[in-house]
């Protein structure tokens, strides 16, 4: 997508296509992103009630689809569950998993990273996050990719039913555990807890938003090691330089590649009429290669000092989980060069990307490991 965005920046900024407002700047998508009183992320406000009713009866909208006032609160009570340090405190957990991947990696010598490093470890990791047992970990896995597959195409009704009342199960008032769910099951702000709908709820958005997300940063990150191997051999010998590419990988090529909101009123956007309930599709891939913004954006350099950039999104919806995504991503590449020598790749071709205009990955990525 990269050509048409910068044809974009460069003709059409801000352009209209019926109801639907396509926005590729920095500055712009920043101040949209900053006014959420303007710009609406409740979406299910402009659903049809039978819809939004269906949805509603066993979880409520994640807080991603929320505004203010509900979405603060939502955000304080889950925020305090998840918060952090809870994620600091998986890390050697999530180094013996990602170990492992990569030593299996180097044994088979020729391996998909997909399926083989990128894919396993966020689901691994938060399926012992909310304390799914090793015997429901099959089952567990089947309902998260049937939610992948259903992003961008109207939600799974039947397996958000089943996975909610999976969770329903597993929520004690009493809890002593450590175990997300159970935190969420305690947690208490201003005298108000989570409901089981609300506990539900967020459970699946953890797996909706992080799984995926996560897979493709780790793969996003290894192509453009590929890409640049004088990067990879000198992290290798340096291995602070691994949260810098990791940066770089989430500006150059953004997991996540638009998000949207809704205008609750009528106004004007550089220039450009945006009426009330106009669709306003945010390009955060093409913000974060905006020249104005990064010098030289359209090329990969992990030593950059611009740091800002919007893959995690911006404001009130900021990435609830973006310590844990960095925690992954940069454990997986540190585990990944010390077992991994050198690597060739076998180039993707187009018809191997994800087939989303949200997200940008790939579903399958060959390599061959170098011994010496
Ligand atoms: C929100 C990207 C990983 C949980 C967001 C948003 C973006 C994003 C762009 C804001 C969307 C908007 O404003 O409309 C990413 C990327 C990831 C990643 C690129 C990985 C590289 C994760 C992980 C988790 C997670 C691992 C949790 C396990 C969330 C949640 C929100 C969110 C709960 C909603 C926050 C709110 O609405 O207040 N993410 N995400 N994400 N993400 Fe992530």
């Amino acid at each position: 997508p990269f050509e048409w965005y910068r044809e974009m920046r460069k003709n059409s900024p801000v352009y209209r296509e019926g109801n639907m407002i396509h926005i590729f700047k920095y500055n712009t998508i920043s101040k949209i992103l900053s006014d959420h009183q303007n710009f609406s992320s409740q979406f299910r406000d402009l659903l049809g009630e039978e819809m939004a009713a269906m949805l509603n009866e066993k979880t409520t909208p994640s807080i991603l689809l929320l505004d203010p006032p509900l979405h603060t609160t939502l955000r304080g009570l889950v925020g305090s569950a998840f918060t952090p340090r809870s994620i600091e405190l998986f890390e050697p957990r999530i180094r013996e998993i990602a170990r492992m991947l990569a030593h299996a990696i180097v044994e088979k010598e020729n391996s998909d990273i997909v399926s083989d490093l990128s894919y396993q470890l966020p689901i691994r990791v938060i399926s012992e996050m909310l304390g799914v047992p090793e015997s429901d970990s099959e089952i567990f896995r089947d309902w998260s990719d049937k939610l992948a597959t259903s992003l961008g195409r109207g939600p799974d009704i039947e397996t958000q039913y089943d996975m909610a009342d999976y969770f329903y199960k597993k929520i004690d008032r009493n809890s002593k555990g450590n175990n997300l769910i159970s935190r969420l099951s305690t947690v208490e702000m201003d005298g108000r807890k989570l409901s089981d709908k609300e506990i539900a709820g967020f459970a699946i958005l953890l797996l909706v938003a992080g799984n995926e997300t996560t897979t493709n940063l780790i793969t996003n990150a290894i192509l453009s090691l590929y890409d640049h191997p004088e990067i990879y051999n000198e992290m290798r010998k340096t291995p602070s330089l691994i949260p810098g590419v990791v940066e770089e990988t989430l500006r150059y090529r953004s997991p996540v590649q638009s998000t949207r909101r809704y205008s609750k009123i009528d106004t004007e956007i550089e220039g450009e009429e945006i009426l009330k309930n106009d669709i306003l599709a945010l390009y955060l891939g093409s913000a974060n290669r905006d020249e104005e913004a990064f010098e030289d954006g359209e090329s990969f350099n992990p030593y950059r000092k611009e740091k800002r950039h919007m893959a995690f999104g911006q404001g009130i919806h900021f990435c609830l989980g973006a310590p844990l995504a960095r925690l992954e991503a940069r454990i997986a590449l540190e585990e990944f060069s010390k077992a991994v020598p050198g690597f060739e790749i076998e180039k993707p071709s187009p018809d191997d990307r994800i087939d989303s205009d949200i997200m940008y990955g790939f579903r399958k990525l060959n390599l061959k490991v170098n011994r010496s």
